[in-house]
């Protein structure tokens, strides 16, 4: 498994990934905005157990994190976002995910000097809680009622990247 940034050649298959994964979709352009605005940020996983036969052959994209820093931070605190973050579920449980918030943290704070980094999340996704409190120490900011467009409320979550880097 490689680690790597998000390039514009991968869109598509982020893009797949993302659909597979969660509810919530972006435009292709919403992801080269990110890629190229923020290219030190977003990251894919590759699974390169079968590598390709020919040149023609996607690269095997099994999870993804999208993210950016913050363009007008309303508390005027350079800051972090996660827009999206998921992994496949034939791929899940061997720490891609923790890898994928870690790679994007550690250039959050070196890049670009975030103090923190922010997200928001479904309060029934219990997986993704466990991930954000209990391996990457998130905590809850506030419920934001009627968050997604069906109706769920999401947490917002921060996590402190003062005193990680
Ligand atoms: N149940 C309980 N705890 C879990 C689970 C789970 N299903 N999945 C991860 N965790 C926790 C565990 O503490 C785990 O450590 P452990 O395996 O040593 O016990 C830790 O998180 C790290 O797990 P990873 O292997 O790094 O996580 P994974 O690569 O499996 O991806 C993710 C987790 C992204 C939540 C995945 O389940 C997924 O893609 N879900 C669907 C999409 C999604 O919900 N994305 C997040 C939406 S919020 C947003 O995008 C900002």
């Amino acid at each position: 498994m490689d680690i790597v940034r998000l390039h514009p050649a991968h869109i598509p298959h982020v893009q797949t990934c993302n659909i597979t994964n969660l509810p919530e979709n972006y435009f292709a352009k919403y992801y080269l905005y990110h890629a190229l605005t923020w290219p030190q940020l977003s990251y894919v996983a590759i699974d390169l157990s079968k590598p390709p036969t020919s040149s023609n052959d996607p690269p095997k994209i099994v999870g993804y994190v999208l993210a950016k820093m913050e363009e007008e931070p309303v508390d005027g605190i350079p800051h972090g976002h996660i827009t999206s973050l998921s992994v496949m579920r034939t791929h899940r449980r061997l720490g891609l995910a923790e890898k994928l918030m870690r790679q994007s943290q550690k250039a959050m704070v070196e890049t670009f000097g975030a103090k923190y980094v922010s997200l928001h999340v479904r309060v029934s996704n219990k997986a993704a809680l466990r991930l954000y409190k209990d391996t990457l120490q998130f905590e809850v900011e506030k419920v934001e009622s009627k968050y997604y467009a069906d109706g769920e409320d999401a947490f917002s979550m921060k996590q402190d990247l003062g005193f990680i880097w």
